[in-house]
């Protein structure tokens, strides 16, 4: 940002992204504005109060959570047996990334359906798992997801994208990163159908100085599913900050 120009600036993440500018606030905060995300990803164990949230909120919600969308399963082993039955991807991919990254290479099928079952169940895992063909065009036209399929597929880059797992989790600098404590102003638009950030706003206020919450039904690809209602998002809360 600073090659380009850029001397001040907002941020906006999901998946991966929201990892990569929550730790580029850590790493430039006198240079960031705000950050908007919509997917946040937190470790609820970072702090003893934060530790103690989460486990008498998963005990007495409506006490501790605001929303009424934090239901009953928000506890440690429905939150272990969702992330476990939805990660066998990621343990591939961050053990063993170019077994299946090869073959994926050599097959415009599998490479299909590997990415599109993805698009299938993070849009709404809960719906989306009873029907035959994914529910995928409920949400997405065939060309929009060939097209994705197409980005891959023409440039070969599903190994390099899958590898980027082992290398995140063999490199623990990130690690001493994530305790830092973010206190610029950070947005979540909150995906009610989004599969890995079911974490209530007073889970991710241990980490984040979350000044803006909103709630939304839209899964795990925001930008892609719902466009016009996250831009809106992103526009609100960059003019709540003047
Ligand atoms: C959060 O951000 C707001 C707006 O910039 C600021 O006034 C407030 O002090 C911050 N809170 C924390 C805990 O850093």
């Amino acid at each position: 940002m600073s090659r380009l120009g850029f001397k001040n600036y907002y941020l906006q993440g999901g998946d991966w992204g929201s990892l990569i500018v929550v730790n580029l606030v850590r790493l430039w905060p006198e240079q960031v504005l705000g950050v908007h995300l919509n997917m946040v990803g937190i470790m609820p164990f970072s702090t003893f109060k934060c530790a103690s949230i989460h486990f008498m909120g998963s005990i007495f919600p409506s006490l501790f959570f605001s929303s009424p969308n934090v239901g009953p399963d928000h506890n440690a082993i429905e939150i272990f047996k969702r992330f476990t039955i939805e990660t066998g991807y990621l343990h591939i991919q961050a053990t063993r990334p170019d077994t299946v990254g090869t073959s994926l290479n050599d097959s415009p099928i599998g490479l299909a359906a590997y990415i599109l079952e993805k698009f299938s169940v993070w849009t709404n895992l809960k719906e989306n798992r009873g029907f035959q063909d994914g529910a995928l065009t409920k949400k997405f036209t065939l060309d929009e997801l060939l097209t994705i399929v197409m980005v891959y597929w023409v440039n070969g880059n599903i190994v390099n994208s899958q590898r980027f797992y082992r290398e995140f989790f063999l490199d623990t600098r990130h690690m001493h990163l994530d305790s830092h404590y973010v206190s610029i102003p950070v947005a979540h638009a909150s995906g009610l159908n989004e599969y890995f950030d079911r974490n209530p706003v007073e889970l991710s206020r241990c980490q984040l100085n979350i000044t803006h919450y909103n709630e939304y039904y839209f899964g795990h690809f925001a930008a892609f599913e719902e466009p016009k209602i996250l831009a809106q998002d992103v526009f609100d809360f960059v003019k709540s900050l003047h």
